[in-house]
């Protein structure tokens, strides 16, 4: 008995031995081995490792979470978001000197060009700020067409900086458009949060006077968000990466995935469940309803965790500070008395569904004022660092090519084309996809 495993080729007898890697990972080279024409089936690659990373841990069965080695539960208590972005992208934490450094970099690129702000000024009154944002990242790379040169370090570098620096200004001027505000510009005398929160708030004043509990609040669920190794929107910026386009269509394509409600949109629905619940008492009705598939209970569950979410519990900390701060959110009781009866509900259980990240993030955004719009953009701007990481280890891993996973073809076998005139009945003119067999979202 050995770390290896021996497949065998019953069609022909081959064998190959493969050891395992330290992860319990074969490589899949090994089945090419037997056949090169050999493919693993694995849809929403649920037992596939794409890349091989040193940026984040995640141990789902102990609900164990890490940046380059540093337990999340440390960061979140004694860093700062700026400080974790460093960390995440080039892999040590600055020392004293590199983090000024850093932060004056980010701070002196919080600006965007006036061009960016008139293109913002043109969407529809009502557009959704993550729409706005999705469009806007893109739309940068139009401003930085030097941003094209992936390999030159000094030109990475700044679109790095670029990004972390402007996702909070253009998240804010996203806020701003939507509510008809004139858009606030950035103030550098502000620390990364504050500055944020003072674009997003500031009106007549010169200066923005606020909370410093809500402000450090903010960065902590910034450090909580900042990455989360190989999930939907990360995939996306590693293949949109892979094909070397530049780092601002490849956060788009990022953000764009982020967007949904099954990633990071769940922040903004887990609040809309609430406000349709509404009640404690109609808490066990609900979850009845969620049993029977009509839909999901939003904020748990998730592909890697099957045991609390460890950043979910930081939520729930910091909750209580931002509730203690700005008053309580009148729905936080149907949260917890919906996460105790689902925790202790066999269907949940059995299925090892916790509450993950966005379960309470959500209550905290909205206690402090953002609308349930802004929720997933609270989401994209820290992620941002993460992206970053990531498409900076794509860049330089030789094991990288384009991404281009291969399927199994199970469609029609060769026909011959028919005139529309002597064709027969085709389908009902709807697309191809089949009812689903139940109300529940398909899973991410
Ligand atoms: N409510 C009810 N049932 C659920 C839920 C849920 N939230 N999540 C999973 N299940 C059930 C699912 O129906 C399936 O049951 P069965 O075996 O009877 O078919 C079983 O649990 C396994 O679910 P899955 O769909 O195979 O799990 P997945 O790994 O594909 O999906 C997930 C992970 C996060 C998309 C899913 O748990 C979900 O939809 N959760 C709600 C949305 C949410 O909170 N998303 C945020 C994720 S954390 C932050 C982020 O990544 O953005």
């Amino acid at each position: 008995m050995g770390d290896s495993i021996t497949l065998t080729d019953d069609r022909t007898g081959a064998t190959v031995t493969v050891p395992l890697e330290a992860d319990n990972t074969i490589p899949s080279s090994a089945l090419r081995a037997l056949d090169p024409g050999l493919r693993v089936y694995d849809p929403a690659f649920v037992s596939t490792a794409s890349c091989a990373s040193q940026i984040t841990y995640v141990d789902g069965q102990r609900g164990v979470l890490r940046y380059r080695g540093y337990p999340i539960e440390q960061l979140a208590e004694q860093s700062t978001y700026l400080e974790v972005a460093y960390l995440l992208i080039h892999g040590e934490l600055p020392t004293a000197d590199q983090l000024d450094a850093w932060r004056q970099d980010v701070t002196i690129h919080t600006y965007v060009h006036e061009n960016v702000k008139h293109f913002m000024q043109q969407f529809h009154h009502d557009a959704h700020p993550m729409g706005i944002l999705v469009s806007t990242v893109a739309a940068l790379s139009t401003f930085y067409p030097d941003a094209k040169l992936i390999f030159d370090a000094e030109v990475r570098h700044k679109q790095i900086v670029r990004l972390i620096a402007k996702m909070p200004t253009l998240a804010a001027f996203a806020h701003r458009f939507s509510v008809g505000m004139p858009f606030v510009y950035p103030d550098n005398d502000l620390d990364y949060a504050t500055n944020f929160l003072s674009m997003m708030w500031r009106v007549g004043s010169p200066c923005y006077e606020g909370d410093p509990v809500l402000a450090r609040a903010l960065d902590v669920l910034f450090i909580l968000h900042a990455d989360h190794e190989q999930n939907c929107s990360t995939t996306a910026m590693r293949s949109v990466g892979s094909s070397h386009a530049d780092p601002y269509s490849a956060t788009a394509a990022a953000a764009a995935a982020l967007y949904g409600p099954l990633h990071g949109g769940a922040n903004e629905a887990v609040i809309r469940m609430l406000d349709h619940i509404g009640t404690v008492e109609a808490v066990p009705a609900f979850l009845e309803g969620v049993k029977r598939g009509e839909g999901r209970l939003m904020g748990f569950g998730h592909r890697v965790y099957k045991h609390y979410d460890p950043r979910a519990r930081i939520v729930k900390q910091t909750a209580d500070e931002v509730f203690a701060a700005v008053g309580t959110n009148p729905l936080l009781e149907v949260a917890l008395a919906l996460e105790e009866a689902a925790l202790s509900d066999d269907y949940f259980v059995e299925r090892q569904l916790y509450p993950n990240v966005d379960f309470y993030s959500g209550l905290i955004y909205q206690a402090m004022g953002f609308p349930l719009e802004m929720f997933t953009v609270l989401f994209a701007i820290p992620r941002t660092a993460g992206w970053m990481a990531h498409w900076v280890e794509l860049l330089g891993d030789p094991d990288q090519r384009i991404a281009r996973p291969r399927q199994r073809y199970v469609g029609s076998s060769e026909r011959t084309y028919a005139p529309a005139g002597q064709r027969a009945k085709g389908g009902d003119g709807g697309d191809t996809l089949p009812p689903p067999a139940t109300a529940r979202p398909r899973r991410d």
